[in-house]
Protein backbone atom coordinates (compact mmCIF):
# COMPACT_ATOMS: atom_id res chain seq x y z
CA UNK A 1 0.00 0.00 0.00
CA UNK A 2 1.55 3.25 -1.13
CA UNK A 3 0.60 5.31 1.71
CA UNK A 4 2.15 8.88 2.65
CA UNK A 5 2.77 8.59 6.49
CA UNK A 6 6.10 10.00 7.81
CA UNK A 7 8.95 12.01 5.94
CA UNK A 8 10.78 9.69 8.62
CA UNK A 9 10.21 6.40 6.31
CA UNK A 10 9.93 7.76 2.83
CA UNK A 11 12.72 6.88 0.49
CA UNK A 12 15.29 9.06 -0.64
CA UNK A 13 14.48 8.68 -4.31
CA UNK A 14 10.88 9.85 -3.18
CA UNK A 15 11.45 12.65 -1.27
CA UNK A 16 13.18 14.50 -4.24
CA UNK A 17 10.22 13.39 -7.01
CA UNK A 18 8.18 14.79 -4.85
CA UNK A 19 9.48 18.27 -4.73
CA UNK A 20 10.26 18.00 -8.28
CA UNK A 21 6.91 16.90 -9.26
CA UNK A 22 5.71 19.89 -6.53
CA UNK A 23 7.81 22.30 -8.90
CA UNK A 24 6.12 20.83 -11.75
CA UNK A 25 2.58 20.85 -10.55
CA UNK A 26 3.06 24.77 -9.59
CA UNK A 27 0.45 26.70 -10.87
CA UNK A 28 -1.15 23.87 -13.04
CA UNK A 29 -5.37 24.97 -12.48
CA UNK A 30 -7.52 22.64 -14.22
CA UNK A 31 -5.71 23.10 -17.50
CA UNK A 32 -3.65 21.11 -19.28
CA UNK A 33 -2.81 17.70 -18.73
CA UNK A 34 -4.74 16.33 -15.76
CA UNK A 35 -3.12 13.90 -13.82
CA UNK A 36 -6.25 13.10 -11.46
CA UNK A 37 -8.82 13.42 -13.77
CA UNK A 38 -11.36 10.99 -12.98
CA UNK A 39 -10.10 10.19 -9.44
CA UNK A 40 -12.10 10.23 -5.91
CA UNK A 41 -10.10 11.53 -2.72
CA UNK A 42 -11.60 11.59 0.89
CA UNK A 43 -10.19 13.91 3.92
CA UNK A 44 -10.86 12.30 7.44
CA UNK A 45 -10.37 15.43 9.60
CA UNK A 46 -10.46 14.92 13.30
CA UNK A 47 -9.33 18.34 14.21
CA UNK A 48 -9.80 22.10 12.78
CA UNK A 49 -7.47 23.08 9.73
CA UNK A 50 -7.55 25.84 7.49
CA UNK A 51 -4.08 25.62 5.05
CA UNK A 52 -4.29 21.49 4.97
CA UNK A 53 -7.93 21.42 4.41
CA UNK A 54 -7.95 23.93 1.63
CA UNK A 55 -4.53 22.95 -0.41
CA UNK A 56 -5.60 19.20 -0.15
CA UNK A 57 -9.44 20.21 -1.74
CA UNK A 58 -8.27 22.86 -4.33
CA UNK A 59 -4.99 20.43 -4.89
CA UNK A 60 -7.87 17.96 -5.79
CA UNK A 61 -9.43 20.23 -8.13
CA UNK A 62 -6.96 21.73 -9.89
CA UNK A 63 -5.97 18.68 -11.20
CA UNK A 64 -9.29 17.35 -12.23
CA UNK A 65 -10.07 15.21 -9.54
CA UNK A 66 -13.19 15.26 -6.81
CA UNK A 67 -12.57 15.34 -3.31
CA UNK A 68 -15.19 14.95 -0.02
CA UNK A 69 -14.33 16.46 3.26
CA UNK A 70 -15.71 14.45 6.60
CA UNK A 71 -15.68 15.48 10.16
CA UNK A 72 -16.32 12.99 12.71
CA UNK A 73 -18.45 14.43 15.65
CA UNK A 74 -19.82 17.16 12.87
CA UNK A 75 -22.29 15.82 9.96
CA UNK A 76 -20.50 12.35 10.45
CA UNK A 77 -20.90 9.44 13.17
CA UNK A 78 -17.98 9.67 16.20
CA UNK A 79 -15.59 7.07 15.38
CA UNK A 80 -13.82 4.70 17.61
CA UNK A 81 -10.37 4.41 17.11
CA UNK A 82 -9.34 1.54 19.47
CA UNK A 83 -9.78 -2.28 19.14
CA UNK A 84 -10.58 -4.77 21.57
CA UNK A 85 -13.34 -2.02 23.19
CA UNK A 86 -17.04 -2.13 23.73
CA UNK A 87 -18.75 0.60 21.65
CA UNK A 88 -20.91 1.47 25.02
CA UNK A 89 -19.62 5.46 24.64
CA UNK A 90 -20.17 8.41 22.39
CA UNK A 91 -18.42 6.91 19.32
CA UNK A 92 -21.83 5.47 16.74
CA UNK A 93 -19.02 3.50 14.26
CA UNK A 94 -15.48 2.07 14.47
CA UNK A 95 -12.77 3.40 12.01
CA UNK A 96 -12.57 -0.03 10.94
CA UNK A 97 -16.23 -0.35 9.54
CA UNK A 98 -15.95 3.70 8.06
CA UNK A 99 -13.09 3.54 6.56
CA UNK A 100 -13.57 0.36 5.26
CA UNK A 101 -16.33 1.86 2.93
CA UNK A 102 -14.50 4.59 2.08
CA UNK A 103 -12.26 2.37 0.32
CA UNK A 104 -14.71 1.47 -1.81
CA UNK A 105 -15.44 4.76 -2.61
CA UNK A 106 -12.28 6.99 -2.86
CA UNK A 107 -8.90 6.24 -4.23
CA UNK A 108 -7.06 7.53 -1.58
CA UNK A 109 -8.34 9.51 1.91
CA UNK A 110 -5.97 11.87 3.89
CA UNK A 111 -6.27 11.70 7.55
CA UNK A 112 -6.05 14.72 10.33
CA UNK A 113 -5.87 13.00 13.71
CA UNK A 114 -3.54 15.14 16.46
CA UNK A 115 -1.27 13.85 19.54
CA UNK A 116 -3.47 12.78 22.82
CA UNK A 117 -0.81 14.84 24.93
CA UNK A 118 -1.94 12.62 27.51
CA UNK A 119 1.18 10.28 26.98
CA UNK A 120 4.45 11.04 25.19
CA UNK A 121 5.12 7.08 24.47
CA UNK A 122 1.64 6.28 23.10
CA UNK A 123 1.72 9.43 20.78
CA UNK A 124 5.07 7.96 19.48
CA UNK A 125 3.16 5.02 18.33
CA UNK A 126 0.31 6.80 16.21
CA UNK A 127 -2.50 5.01 17.58
CA UNK A 128 -5.41 6.53 15.37
CA UNK A 129 -3.37 6.98 11.75
CA UNK A 130 -2.50 3.24 12.65
CA UNK A 131 -5.42 1.91 13.06
CA UNK A 132 -6.55 3.73 10.06
CA UNK A 133 -4.07 2.46 7.78
CA UNK A 134 -3.97 -1.01 8.95
CA UNK A 135 -8.07 -1.17 8.39
CA UNK A 136 -8.04 0.87 4.90
CA UNK A 137 -7.96 -0.53 1.31
CA UNK A 138 -6.69 2.55 -0.33
CA UNK A 139 -3.72 4.68 0.34
CA UNK A 140 -3.75 7.08 3.40
CA UNK A 141 -2.12 10.28 3.29
CA UNK A 142 -0.83 11.90 6.74
CA UNK A 143 -3.00 15.13 7.10
CA UNK A 144 -0.65 15.79 10.58
CA UNK A 145 -1.15 13.41 12.62
CA UNK A 146 0.10 12.88 16.74
CA UNK A 147 4.10 13.46 15.82
CA UNK A 148 4.48 14.35 11.86
CA UNK A 149 3.21 16.43 9.47
CA UNK A 150 4.92 15.29 6.48
CA UNK A 151 3.19 17.53 3.83
CA UNK A 152 4.15 20.59 6.21
CA UNK A 153 7.70 19.77 6.02
CA UNK A 154 7.54 18.69 2.59
CA UNK A 155 6.56 22.65 2.25
CA UNK A 156 8.73 23.95 4.48
CA UNK A 157 12.15 22.10 2.48
CA UNK A 158 10.23 23.25 -0.85
CA UNK A 159 10.48 27.01 0.40
CA UNK A 160 14.30 26.92 1.44
CA UNK A 161 15.25 25.91 -1.44
CA UNK A 162 13.48 28.42 -3.93
CA UNK A 163 14.58 31.27 -0.95
CA UNK A 164 18.08 29.82 -0.87
CA UNK A 165 18.18 28.22 -4.57
CA UNK A 166 19.07 24.92 -3.03
CA UNK A 167 21.99 25.73 -1.66
CA UNK A 168 23.06 23.99 2.40
CA UNK A 169 22.11 26.26 4.94
CA UNK A 170 21.85 26.44 8.76
CA UNK A 171 18.35 26.22 9.77
CA UNK A 172 17.11 27.15 13.55
CA UNK A 173 13.92 25.33 14.99
CA UNK A 174 13.06 27.84 17.62
CA UNK A 175 10.80 26.57 20.34
CA UNK A 176 8.63 29.67 21.52
CA UNK A 177 6.35 29.89 24.17
CA UNK A 178 2.16 29.44 23.92
CA UNK A 179 -0.67 29.40 26.18
CA UNK A 180 -0.82 25.58 26.15
CA UNK A 181 1.16 22.41 25.30
CA UNK A 182 0.93 22.05 21.63
CA UNK A 183 1.95 18.51 19.40
CA UNK A 184 5.66 18.22 17.95
CA UNK A 185 4.39 17.16 14.55
CA UNK A 186 5.43 20.24 12.92
CA UNK A 187 9.38 20.71 14.69
CA UNK A 188 9.92 16.60 14.30
CA UNK A 189 8.71 17.15 10.36
CA UNK A 190 10.52 20.24 9.68
CA UNK A 191 13.32 18.51 11.25
CA UNK A 192 13.05 15.90 9.31
CA UNK A 193 12.55 17.87 6.77
CA UNK A 194 15.58 20.28 6.45
CA UNK A 195 18.04 16.89 7.56
CA UNK A 196 16.60 15.69 4.15
CA UNK A 197 18.14 17.98 2.71
CA UNK A 198 21.26 18.39 3.80
CA UNK A 199 21.35 21.49 5.70
CA UNK A 200 22.96 22.51 8.97
CA UNK A 201 19.66 21.99 11.26
CA UNK A 202 19.73 23.21 14.83
CA UNK A 203 16.73 22.77 17.64
CA UNK A 204 16.91 25.58 19.85
CA UNK A 205 15.16 24.42 23.05
CA UNK A 206 14.31 24.60 26.54
CA UNK A 207 15.57 21.53 28.00
CA UNK A 208 12.47 20.62 29.31
CA UNK A 209 11.15 20.58 25.88
CA UNK A 210 13.91 18.32 24.00
CA UNK A 211 12.58 16.42 21.44
CA UNK A 212 12.01 12.84 21.64
CA UNK A 213 15.42 10.70 21.29
CA UNK A 214 13.83 8.91 18.65
CA UNK A 215 13.46 11.24 16.39
CA UNK A 216 16.46 13.33 17.11
CA UNK A 217 18.41 10.09 16.00
CA UNK A 218 16.60 9.34 13.06
CA UNK A 219 17.25 13.54 12.05
CA UNK A 220 21.10 13.00 12.52
CA UNK A 221 20.90 9.89 10.37
CA UNK A 222 19.10 11.49 7.88
CA UNK A 223 20.89 14.11 7.60
CA UNK A 224 24.61 12.29 7.72
CA UNK A 225 22.92 10.52 4.78
CA UNK A 226 21.92 14.09 3.09
CA UNK A 227 25.88 15.46 4.53
CA UNK A 228 24.12 17.76 6.79
CA UNK A 229 24.22 18.01 10.57
CA UNK A 230 21.38 17.80 13.37
CA UNK A 231 23.00 19.36 16.68
CA UNK A 232 20.75 21.22 19.66
CA UNK A 233 20.83 24.24 21.57
CA UNK A 234 19.37 25.73 24.60
CA UNK A 235 20.92 29.16 24.88
CA UNK A 236 18.03 31.37 24.26
CA UNK A 237 20.70 34.09 23.78
CA UNK A 238 22.88 32.52 21.39
CA UNK A 239 19.94 30.47 19.74
CA UNK A 240 19.84 32.36 16.66
CA UNK A 241 23.35 32.85 15.94
CA UNK A 242 24.62 32.77 12.30
CA UNK A 243 20.95 31.15 11.32
CA UNK A 244 19.76 31.54 7.45
CA UNK A 245 16.21 30.13 8.86
CA UNK A 246 14.54 30.95 12.36
CA UNK A 247 11.49 27.71 11.92
CA UNK A 248 9.49 29.02 14.98
CA UNK A 249 6.85 26.80 16.67
CA UNK A 250 5.31 25.98 19.90
CA UNK A 251 5.00 22.27 21.58
CA UNK A 252 4.85 21.21 24.48
CA UNK A 253 6.74 19.29 27.20
CA UNK A 254 6.17 15.94 27.40
CA UNK A 255 7.13 15.97 31.46
CA UNK A 256 4.62 18.10 31.94
CA UNK A 257 1.70 16.67 30.19
CA UNK A 258 -1.41 16.34 32.80
CA UNK A 259 0.05 19.01 34.56
CA UNK A 260 -1.94 22.14 33.59
CA UNK A 261 -0.84 24.03 36.60
CA UNK A 262 3.11 23.33 36.23
CA UNK A 263 2.37 24.26 32.26
CA UNK A 264 1.26 27.44 32.78
CA UNK A 265 3.55 28.38 35.31
CA UNK A 266 6.77 26.75 32.79
CA UNK A 267 5.47 29.04 30.02
CA UNK A 268 5.19 32.03 31.50
CA UNK A 269 8.92 31.27 33.05
CA UNK A 270 9.73 31.32 28.90
CA UNK A 271 7.73 33.86 27.58
CA UNK A 272 11.26 35.68 26.66
CA UNK A 273 11.90 32.92 23.68
CA UNK A 274 9.32 34.74 21.55
CA UNK A 275 10.93 35.59 18.40
CA UNK A 276 11.53 39.30 17.74
CA UNK A 277 14.12 41.83 16.13
CA UNK A 278 16.78 40.54 19.23
CA UNK A 279 16.62 37.96 17.79
CA UNK A 280 16.49 37.59 14.19
CA UNK A 281 19.43 40.24 14.51
CA UNK A 282 21.56 37.76 16.03
CA UNK A 283 20.98 35.63 12.75
CA UNK A 284 22.09 36.44 9.48
CA UNK A 285 21.30 39.55 7.65
CA UNK A 286 18.98 38.01 4.95
CA UNK A 287 18.17 35.26 7.88
CA UNK A 288 14.44 34.21 6.86
CA UNK A 289 11.82 33.57 9.60
CA UNK A 290 9.13 30.41 9.24
CA UNK A 291 6.34 29.41 11.03
CA UNK A 292 3.75 26.77 9.40
CA UNK A 293 0.51 29.27 11.26
CA UNK A 294 -1.63 29.54 12.65
CA UNK A 295 0.79 31.49 14.96
CA UNK A 296 -0.17 33.73 18.07
CA UNK A 297 1.51 37.23 17.36
CA UNK A 298 2.62 38.59 20.30
CA UNK A 299 3.05 35.18 21.99
CA UNK A 300 5.34 33.18 19.62
CA UNK A 301 6.60 35.71 17.32
CA UNK A 302 5.94 39.80 17.39
CA UNK A 303 4.36 41.52 14.75
CA UNK A 304 7.46 43.42 13.21
CA UNK A 305 8.91 40.10 12.34
CA UNK A 306 6.12 38.19 11.09
CA UNK A 307 5.32 40.90 8.41
CA UNK A 308 9.08 41.71 7.84
CA UNK A 309 10.16 41.28 4.37
CA UNK A 310 12.07 38.11 4.90
CA UNK A 311 9.12 36.45 6.71
CA UNK A 312 8.13 33.56 4.65
CA UNK A 313 4.69 32.30 6.11
CA UNK A 314 2.63 33.06 3.13
CA UNK A 315 5.40 31.41 0.84
CA UNK A 316 5.22 28.06 3.43
CA UNK A 317 1.22 28.38 3.22
CA UNK A 318 1.31 28.24 -0.65
CA UNK A 319 4.06 25.15 -0.78
CA UNK A 320 1.26 23.37 1.04
CA UNK A 321 -0.94 23.48 -2.22
CA UNK A 322 2.30 22.32 -4.72
CA UNK A 323 3.36 19.32 -2.65
CA UNK A 324 -0.39 18.16 -1.79
CA UNK A 325 -0.26 17.95 -5.36
CA UNK A 326 2.62 16.40 -6.01
CA UNK A 327 1.82 13.70 -3.08
CA UNK A 328 -1.89 13.22 -4.19
CA UNK A 329 -0.60 12.18 -7.51
CA UNK A 330 2.12 9.55 -5.51
CA UNK A 331 -0.17 7.71 -3.55
CA UNK A 332 -2.70 6.54 -6.78
CA UNK A 333 0.88 6.30 -9.12
CA UNK A 334 -0.50 9.13 -11.46
CA UNK A 335 2.53 10.08 -13.86
CA UNK A 336 2.97 13.54 -13.90
CA UNK A 337 3.42 15.33 -17.15
CA UNK A 338 4.38 18.94 -18.05
CA UNK A 339 1.75 21.23 -17.99
CA UNK A 340 0.70 22.46 -21.52
CA UNK A 341 3.29 24.71 -23.22
CA UNK A 342 5.87 24.08 -20.60
CA UNK A 343 9.47 23.40 -22.55
CA UNK A 344 10.22 19.81 -22.93
CA UNK A 345 12.66 18.38 -20.02
CA UNK A 346 14.82 15.88 -20.15
CA UNK A 347 12.32 13.62 -18.18
CA UNK A 348 8.78 13.90 -19.51
CA UNK A 349 7.19 12.01 -17.18
CA UNK A 350 8.16 10.63 -13.48
CA UNK A 351 7.09 7.64 -11.41
CA UNK A 352 4.88 10.06 -9.35
N1 LIG B 1 0.03 24.50 8.97
C1 LIG B 1 -1.13 23.81 8.95
O1 LIG B 1 -1.16 22.58 8.87
O2 LIG B 1 -2.23 24.59 9.02
P1 LIG B 1 -3.71 24.07 9.31
O3 LIG B 1 -3.67 23.46 10.70
O4 LIG B 1 -4.57 25.28 9.23
O5 LIG B 1 -4.06 23.05 8.30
Amino acid sequence: MNHLLSLRDIDTSTWHALLEDAERLQGRRGIGPLPLAGRRFGMLMMNPSLRTRTSFEIACYDLGAHCVSLQPGAGLWDLETRDDVVMDGGAAEHVREAVGVLGRMVDALGVRAFAGLVDAQADLREPVLTAIARASSVPILNLESAVDHPHQGLADALTVRRRFGGRRVRVVIRWAPHVKPLPMAVPNAALYAFAREGHDVVVARPPECALDESVMASASELARAAGGTVTTHDDLERSTEGAHVVYAKSWGSAGLYGEPDANSAFLADHRSWIVDAAAMAAARPDAAFMHCLPVRRGLVVTPDVLESPTSLIFEQAAARLDVQKATLCHVVGAAVAPAAGAAPQASEETTC
